[in-house]
């Protein structure tokens, strides 16, 4: 029986007395792509920013590979909805500056993992180029390439297209498709259900933070969803209509 690459067991996240996450359980295996989804406020960001150790839980616990997760020991990264990069840095600065700074690499070696990095996401070419001379997506890929620099065991994705303009929403999903193709465990939360039901080994519906289903996407996109995730995803099939006859 192989062992979880990511185990999240009996996972609390009280504010007051708001209960934001109540008891997820959820094991995932080396190389799983999750897809989460769910209703706005229903705890996805929460889920993820638990997970990365960015807001404190209150309860339960997150192994990586069996051990407790800690902020800065580089088992998780995560990619944002905003890029967050350096205005004044070159796409290969932005990405070596981590490396430099958190992992004390020396700046040459930092250089040439920046740019493999780059390399992975599809900018080779413009590694030399500040953010205001890259597209959305292409700023947004050399967030990804930071995060990957990290080698971190477990990628985090938390709507890594929602700032973006829908054309360059693929050149981003491409990416992240070709890093789960290439065996990378992954949780990504998006409103992209296309890419969704063709990307995940399992999807996660959450509402009111608790886990309602979590299948495999042909399940949990057919008839045996569950009613709240059929409601949602109706929801969801209305919009897309209303766009296609409008
Ligand atoms: N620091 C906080 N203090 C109090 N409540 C919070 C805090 N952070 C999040 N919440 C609440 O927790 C719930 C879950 O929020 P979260 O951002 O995780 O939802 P989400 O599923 O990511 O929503 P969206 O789809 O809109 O991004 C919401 O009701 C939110 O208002
Ligand atoms: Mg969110």
């Amino acid at each position: 029986m192989m062992a979880p690459m990511l185990a999240v067991r009996a996972l609390e996240r009280r504010v007051g007395d708001v209960e934001i996450l109540r008891r997820i359980d959820l094991d995932v295996m080396p190389g799983e792509a999750i897809g989460v989804i769910g209703p706005s406020g229903s705890g996805k960001s929460s889920l993820l920013r638990c997970i990365a150790g960015l807001d404190p839980i209150s309860g339960g616990t997150v192994l990586v590979e069996g051990r407790v997760a800690r902020p800065g020991d580089g088992a998780i990264g995560m990619v944002f909805q905003q890029f967050n990069l350096w205005p004044h840095l070159t796409a290969r600065e932005n990405v070596a500056l981590a490396l430099r700074l958190v992992r004390k690499m020396p700046a040459a070696a930092a250089q040439a993992k920046a740019e493999a990095a780059l390399a992975r996401v599809g900018l080779a070419a413009l590694a030399g180029r500040k953010p205001a001379a890259l597209s959305g997506g292409q700023q947004q890929r050399v967030a990804i390439a930071r995060t990957l620099a990290m080698e971190p065991r477990v990628l985090l994705f938390d709507e890594p297209t929602a700032a973006l303009d829908p054309e360059l929403t693929t050149e981003v999903l491409d990416v992240i498709r070709d890093l789960a193709q290439a065996g990378t465990t992954m949780l990504v939360v998006s409103h992209e259900m296309g890419f969704i039901a063709r990307l995940s080994t399992r999807v996660v519906f959450l509402d009111h933070g608790v886990v309602v289903q979590a299948a495999p996407p042909a399940e949990l996109f057919g008839t045996q969803a569950e009613p709240r995730v059929r409601g949602f995803l109706q929801t969801y099939l209305d919009r897309v209509a209303w766009a296609r006859d409008a």
